[in-house]
């Protein structure tokens, strides 16, 4: 059967909790210097509509590593939607490699792509969703913290994308996410569980995690100037994070706009991880990979 990895909820929970604890062994085995390749022999496709760094450099790095390989098709050479229908070059490619990821400006791109690919398909970013993000995040929450069941993370910001797959994930693992956000920018995924306020500083209280995101995400600059504005007041500074509990980590999926969703001192404060989140990408992805395309002939 093919896998997809659209969203964090096409996996069990017990399956995003497998994923999680293999990224973490994956991990290990790199820095032991004994990683094994699971992937030999096997090619991904990459395709990349908006720009990226830690995506781009996890996917490719992360399956050298594991004995493939992987191609960066510019997404200005194939003109998906353009030059060529979705759905052909969904199957042209599916006639070549054996698994392909797709940073889109459209979830229903991503799908209407997975719908006529007969290789897995990863969502390495959507309008909606961002589940590789949301799998290395509770990795590194794991890391950090220990086991996820009941622990308490607060995301204060946009309802995104990072937001939309890291509730997802959240809900899988068991950790119990409140959401801060001004009236007009809560989440608008189905289902869910997760709390909304609209006080930051309520939902810092007693975290033991608190997450934001960038403001005006890639594709909505032309709401720049009223965001600002809305988003008045929702900063992570160091005198928002004496509200969460002492140990509290700090998280941010990068890239980090200083001065407006947070403050540079808390990114280069102790309780800051987010470049240890940069760094799991790496090992969360090729987990996401082995689970999905490992078995793929
Ligand atoms: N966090 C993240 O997805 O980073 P890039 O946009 O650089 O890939
Ligand atoms: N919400 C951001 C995440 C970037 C990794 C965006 O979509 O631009």
């Amino acid at each position: 059967m093919i896998r997809d990895f659209l969203k964090v909820s096409e996996f069990s929970d017990n399956e995003v909790q497998a994923c999680i604890d293999n990224a973490i062994a994956l991990k290990a085995d790199q820095k032991a210097g004994k990683s094994t390749p699971i992937l030999q022999g096997k090619t991904l496709v990459m395709i990349f509509e908006k720009p990226s760094t830690r995506t781009r450099l996890s996917f490719e790095i992360g399956m050298f590593q594991l004995g493939g390989l992987a191609i960066d098709l510019k997404a200005s050479d194939i003109q998906m939607g353009t030059r060529e229908t979705i759905p052909d070059v969904s199957r042209v490619i599916s006639r070549y490699a054996d698994m392909v990821m797709i940073r889109s400006n459209r979830h229903e791109d991503v799908e209407a792509f997975a719908d006529q690919s007969s290789i897995p398909v990863i969502n390495g970013l959507s309008d909606t969703d961002h589940p590789c993000q949301a799998i290395a995040d509770l990795m590194t929450v794991q890391e950090k913290k220990g086991p996820l069941k009941g622990l308490k993370m607060t995301y204060v910001g946009d309802g995104n994308n990072v937001c939309h797959s890291l509730i997802e994930a959240c809900n899988a693992t068991g950790v119990i996410i409140t959401v801060a956000c001004p009236e007009g920018y809560e989440p608008t995924m189905e289902g869910g569980d997760y709390a909304v306020v609209h006080n930051p500083k309520d939902a810092i209280t007693g975290a033991d995690v608190v997450y934001t995101d960038v403001w005006t995400s890639m594709g909505q600059e032309e709401e720049t100037q009223k965001r600002l504005r809305d988003f008045s007041g929702y900063e992570i500074n160091s005198d928002l994070m004496k509200l969460a509990k002492s140990d509290a980590i700090f998280m941010h999926c990068l890239p980090a706009h200083r001065g407006e969703e947070v403050s540079h001192d808390v990114v280069e404060s102790d309780q800051s991880v987010v470049f240890d989140q940069a760094e799991n990408r790496l090992h969360a992805q090729k987990a996401i990979m082995v689970a999905i395309g490992g078995s793929h002939v």
